[in-house]
């Protein structure tokens, strides 16, 4: 259990709360004017106010985000490259950490190495890397199809071995004489690549790595480097099997089993009354339509569910090959786990956050509501933390930083106070 921690907290940097029907407010227009980075560092420093570990950034640069998902942001964000959006929020902020994605499959690791390297000197410590391999947008990089998942692993697991490997090639002391540059030599199945990198590393240490994909080969890779997972976790004990299931296997690697902390996006929709609260959700979800569910229904899991009347039952039965390929493999696993389990109706499954919001942890209701959800996900050893992912309006945002993060510290569950300057000391990472 976590009990000797606070939990670990990070913002996600996209419009998830822009998303669904509800009329625009004046936070909307602010944050859809120009590129909308000012916007963005305000929420950072609303963010660093409140003690966060860190502001995060997924990308999707290969393609669209995923279809309806709560980290796909609003259809009228800008999507800046995050590399570049983070370097700016890093100028603009002090303590708090900045994670950049970047995906494995379509970039070179000399150039992400010297980047988020970069990053970590402009952030004075600051930086994180979240491994991504990627579902599509392999047609933005070349006539290539998109690579087998296992094709994917591979080459992540290499790239961010190179990655590693040049950023110890050019040790901090190097700067003052005191150690030398070292070529990495590097010649595998899919790089080639000499070092060493043309940029030292920050005194501040190892740089905090997370991942994101949980099929049996993603959770196999995060167990050997990641720090911290961002997490698809649509409910409970998805979440109990997750965690244990990462530190059973970090363990096997050799490694503690809380050097990885689990971080679910935690999608919530908080008002001031219960109904207000509902009535957000519903708004933040209507503009998905039946078709819209069903659709989603067969890309994830390849089963067609349109001949159904909506009180019908799903059942495992129904379920097509698990071994056909699927666009993700976490997300078509979590809705044949939740089909198995409980045979829902047509109607059940299409309110489900894997069929309507890229399968995250929904919350609703008052502060209270939220606060107890994470208390209960806590205690049942679901999670170390969580990645917030606003829902609904500007409103729930606010009471998430003004009541909520303020609630969690008095309640000792979270820091009143950075006591670290750089992002591995907020994770306390060695
Ligand atoms: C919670 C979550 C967030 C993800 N975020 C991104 C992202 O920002 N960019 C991206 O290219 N892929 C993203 N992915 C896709 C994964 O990197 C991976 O390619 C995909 O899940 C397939 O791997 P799997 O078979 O292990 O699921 C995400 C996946 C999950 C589960």
């Amino acid at each position: 259990m976590t009990a000797d921690r606070h939990l670990v907290i990070g913002l996600s940097l996209t419009a998830t709360w822009r998303k669904g029907t509800r009329p625009p407010d004046a936070a909307d227009k602010e944050a859809s004017q120009g590129s909308a980075i000012d916007f963005n560092i305000r929420l950072a420093r609303m963010a660093e106010k409140a003690k966060l570990d860190f502001v995060f950034k997924p990308d999707f640069s290969g393609g669209g985000a995923p279809k309806g998902g709560a980290g796909s942001g609003g259809a009228s964000a800008v999507g800046l490259d995050p590399m570049l959006m983070l370097t700016a929020v890093a100028r603009e902020t002090a303590h708090i950490g900045v994670v950049t994605t970047a995906s494995t499959t379509f970039n070179p690791p000399y150039a992400v190495a010297r980047q988020i390297q970069s990053l970590n000197w402009i952030s004075n410590g600051r930086a994180g890397w979240n491994i991504v391999t990627s579902i599509e947008g392999a047609e933005n990089f070349s006539d290539d199809p998109m690579p087998t998942p296992d094709v994917r692993y591979r080459r992540a697991a290499e790239f961010t071995e190179v990655v590693r490997r040049l950023w110890n090639s050019h040790p901090p002391a190097a700067l003052a004489g005191k150690a030398q540059l070292s070529p990495i030599d590097h010649k595998g199945e899919f790089f080639a690549v000499k070092g060493p990198l043309g940029i030292a590393g920050h005194p501040a240490g190892r740089i905090p790595l997370f991942q994101a994909g949980a099929s049996d080969i993603g959770r196999d890779f995060a167990a050997t480097v990641a720090d911290a997972i961002f997490g698809a976790i649509p409910d409970l004990a998805a979440g109990i099997e997750l965690r244990s299931d990462l530190r059973r296997r970090a363990q096997v690697k050799g490694r503690a089993p809380g050097d990885i902390r689990v971080l679910p996006g935690l999608y919530f929709f908080i008002a001031d009354t219960r109904e207000e609260a509902r009535e957000l959700h519903h708004l933040g979800h209507a503009h998905l339509g039946r078709r819209q569910r069903l659709d989603s229904v067969k890309s994830f899991l390849g089963l067609d569910v349109s001949g159904l009347t909506e009180d019908s039952r799903v059942t495992r039965d129904m379920l097509p090959d698990p071994d056909r390929p699927v666009r993700s493999r976490t997300h078509a696993d979590l809705l044949r786990r939740y089909i198995t389990l409980n045979e829902p109706t047509v109607a059940e499954l299409l309110m489900r956050p894997e069929v309507v919001g890229s399968a995250h942890w929904v919350s609703v209701g008052t502060v209270d509501d939220v606060i107890r959800d994470i208390v209960e996900w806590r205690e049942a050893g679901a999670i170390d933390g969580f990645i917030a992912l606003p829902g609904g309006s500007w409103r729930s945002m606010q009471l998430f930083f003004d009541e909520l993060m303020p609630r969690l510290s008095d309640m000792s569950l979270f820091r009143k106070e950075y006591e670290g300057a750089t992002l591995g000391e907020h994770l306390r990472i060695s």
